[in-house]
């Protein structure tokens, strides 16, 4: 079994549900107290042993790229003022030289169509695949956990939660079938599916383990729901030759992808630091009394 070495990141979305915050600013650079969203899922796939990242960015995103470069000035200037511990965070999330990769996805053909841009980067092995989107609190990260499934499974492996039946239509759902590890084996999967057409109510939650056989499916895969070249169409037809299992998370997972989810990440981010839990728990309690609504 090959080892998953490389991750996408797939980051060239518009990003219309944050304007106008997004006309100059990729949504992906927004911040979870401190940070940017892209960083805590590069984080996730470090720590899942993830040795070089590739994302598929679009017009108006090379601040991205930008981020994960050193700035030599910045740390000059830190150092000079012997401010180590700021230097220090710098130094701890810098990517070493040569383990980034950008290219871009040209056109806002799909999630499909955004994976299928980085073939050339990923080669013929297996891949990690995680939609920003979505950022994860866990004590063991939801991709590290996956890895462990897939030693046992190997194949293509999927992130699964369980959403409210009436919300599959907002969601790529997979069917449950017996358990294996952890997880369970796939029986099927569809994008967006009617509530009443749907296999279950698991979805998938935007992280993924992909056999490299993925990209000559997406390469004629034809446009899907919301008239995209959806991921999960190519997943399906990969799955009449590969198998699927589903690692169900047990972790928090936020969606970002809309200012409800980024607000609760950031709560939940902010209360899982201990150095200013306090103070936001004091700020919740007291606004909660003081703000009304003003619409
Ligand atoms: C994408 C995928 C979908 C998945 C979702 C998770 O949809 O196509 O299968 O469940 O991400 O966030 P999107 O959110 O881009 O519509």
């Amino acid at each position: 079994m090959k080892r998953v070495r490389k991750a996408v990141f797939p980051v060239a979305g518009l990003g219309t549900r944050f304007l106008p915050a997004t006309k100059s600013i990729p949504k992906e650079m927004l911040t979870v107290v401190d940070r940017p969203i892209i960083q805590y899922v590069v984080d996730e796939a470090r720590e899942a042993g993830i040795e070089h990242m590739i994302f598929v960015t679009g017009r108006s995103k090379e601040v991205i790229e930008d981020y994960f470069d050193i700035q030599m000035e910045l740390a000059t200037s830190l150092a000079e003022k012997g401010k180590t511990d700021r230097l220090k965070i710098l130094n701890d999330l810098q990517p070493a030289p040569g383990t980034t990769s950008f290219t871009r996805q040209q056109a806002p053909l799909g999630l499909g169509h955004a994976v299928w841009c980085a073939r050339e980067l990923v080669g013929d092995e297996p891949f990690a695949l995680l939609l920003p989107d979505m950022i994860m609190q866990a004590e063991k990260g939801c991709l590290a956990s996956m890895m462990d499934l897939y030693s046992e499974t190997g194949g293509n492996v999927l992130s699964v939660e369980e959403c409210d039946p009436s919300e599959t239509d907002k969601y790529g759902i997979v069917g449950k079938g017996e358990d294996v590890g952890a997880g369970f084996k796939i029986t099927g999967m569809v994008e967006k599916p009617d509530p009443k057409d749907a296999p279950s109510n698991f979805y998938l939650s935007g992280r993924y383990i992909l056999q490299p056989e993925i990209f000559k499916i997406l390469e004629r895969t034809e446009r899907g729901a919301g008239n995209e070249i959806q991921l999960t169409d190519g997943m399906q037809t990969l799955f009449q030759e590969q198998s699927f299992a589903a690692h169900p998370f047990k972790g928090r997972t936020f969606d970002c992808g809309s200012p409800e989810g980024f607000i609760e990440a950031n709560i939940a981010f902010a209360l899982w630091r201990s150095d200013i839990r306090e103070k936001v728990i004091d700020d919740i309690h007291r606004l909660l009394h003081e703000v009304q609504p003003r619409d």
